[in-house]
Parts: C-alpha cells; structure tokens; sequence
C-alpha cells in the first residue's frame, strides 16, 4: 500500500508517497515553505499544492506542529494562532478532497521512528526529540505513544521562557550561537528530561537529526542516543503510516 504523507512544520512543508509494508519513500520529497503568516487559509492552500504535486487521491496522513486531539488543533506555539480551535482535519480534507488525519508533527516522526527505525523494537521508555524551528516530543512506553506531550514546553530551572525558545534548531541559527554552545543547552534539556523521565533511548529527530555527526561527542553520555534514521522524512512517514491504519 502507497499513502501520501505530508509533514507541516513551522519553515517547510513537506510531502513524499510512502511505501507503508517498508517505510521507505517512493517519491521525491516535495516541499514548499510554509506560509507566512501561516493562517489557516494559507497553511490549507500550500497542504492542497502537495497533494496536487503528486496529483493523488486516497487517505492522506498530515502532521502538525500543535496539541492534537481528534483532530483539533489545541494549541499553536509556532504556527498562526488563529489555528486555535479549528478542526484542521476537516478544512483540510475539504480543500483536498482527500480524506486527511491530522495529528501532531513530532508523534507522527516518533511512530515512524518506532516501527521503521531507530526505535524498532524498543521497549521500556523512548523518547524522540525533533529539533527543528521548535522542539516536539514523541513518548513512547513499551511502543505505545503517550499523544501530545509537548516536552518542548517545559522551563528549565531558572527560565523566563520554554526550552525550545533556547536550544530549538532554528535558535542557533537565529542566535548565531556555535555547537558548543547549543549543545550545552540541549544537554542542559536532556539532563532534565533524563531526571524526570530515565528513557532507555533518546532519538534526536527534525532538521538536526542529518546533522548529528558535528554534534554528538558534545553530548552527554548518560542517555542512549541515537539519531533519526529516517531523518528529517520521519514526519512524512509517520503521518503516512497514521493515515494507513484508518483504512478500514
Ligand atoms: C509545537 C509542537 C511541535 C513542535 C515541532 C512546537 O512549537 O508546540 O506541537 O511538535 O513545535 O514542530
């Protein structure tokens, strides 16, 4: 079975076609930016664009950078606020004429991670992190997905604002900060995430995860970590993988 995913993120939005028996995408990602400023309306038209690239018909598995619950968005720290309280599933399927499942971004990337990839067969406690324009959290207890948890959103001891205000992807960026110094506030985040949590493996997910390899021996060595394998594609292939279970 062949089902387009489509990973909607505060910067790009991102689709392939995604093979569900094996995980892999059968496509080329396609991707457009995200609208500015990403109000409904526009985030909606740019999600069609992506269907109609790949001129498709069928289920469509979507995530979103939002608290998500039947799909509701319930919150938006990095997208239009004005997507608070709409049912984005419903106004998407509208627009596409494809029948959608909306859940949040970093979930979708988590399940993906969980049935093809680094978490394969994990159990006990995964956590997945997407470090990107925000920081998502996937949490996962013997495979099975605790929705919505938002670890990104937490203070650290001391702070004004949420973590992913501090050591999300695009605040090095924006900061001009080196990876010394962004690593030491993402440990400073995953010491605190280890002390309320103890996860068996921590996943690094979302644009940072294709850049591991300049950041991972700055890391502390407490946790298990591995990174992405299906990178920064996680999002799309999960949201797929979503999409396919609701066939009946
Ligand atoms: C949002 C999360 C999302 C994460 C990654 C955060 O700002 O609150 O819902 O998963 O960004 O996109």
């Amino acid at each position: 079975m062949e089902v387009l995913g489509i990973d909607i993120g505060g910067t790009g939005t991102k689709g392939g076609i995604v093979n569900i028996k094996t995980g892999e995408m059968v496509t080329e990602r396609f991707r457009l930016d995200t609208p500015q400023p990403s109000t409904p309306t526009a985030v909606i038209e740019t999600a069609a664009q992506v269907v109609e690239h790949f001129n498709y018909k069928g289920v469509v598995g979507c995530g979103f950078p939002a608290i998500i619950k039947d799909g509701i968005a319930m919150s938006a720290a990095n997208i239009d606020k004005a997507w608070i309280g709409t049912n984005a599933a419903k106004l998407l399927s509208k627009a596409t004429g494809c029948e959608m499942h909306v859940c949040n971004d970093a979930d979708l990337a988590g399940m993906a991670e969980m049935s093809y990839g680094a978490g394969k067969g994990e159990k006990g406690s995964v956590i997945m992190i997407t470090v990107g324009t925000g920081l998502g959290s996937a949490f996962f207890v013997d495979g099975v997905l605790v929705p919505n948890t938002e670890f990104g959103h937490f203070y650290l001891k001391g702070m004004k604002q949420i973590v992913e205000k501090y050591a999300a992807a695009s605040v090095k960026k924006r900061e001009g900060i080196s990876w010394d110094e962004w690593a030491e506030r993402f440990n400073q985040y995953i010491t605190m995430l280890e002390r309320l949590f103890s996860p068996d493996l921590l996943i690094i997910g979302g644009g940072f995860s294709k850049k591991f390899e300049k950041f991972k021996h700055l890391l502390i060595d407490d946790i298990r970590i591995k990174p992405a394998e299906m990178l920064n594609n996680a999002g799309i292939i999960g949201a797929a993988k979503h999409a396919s279970e609701k066939i009946k």
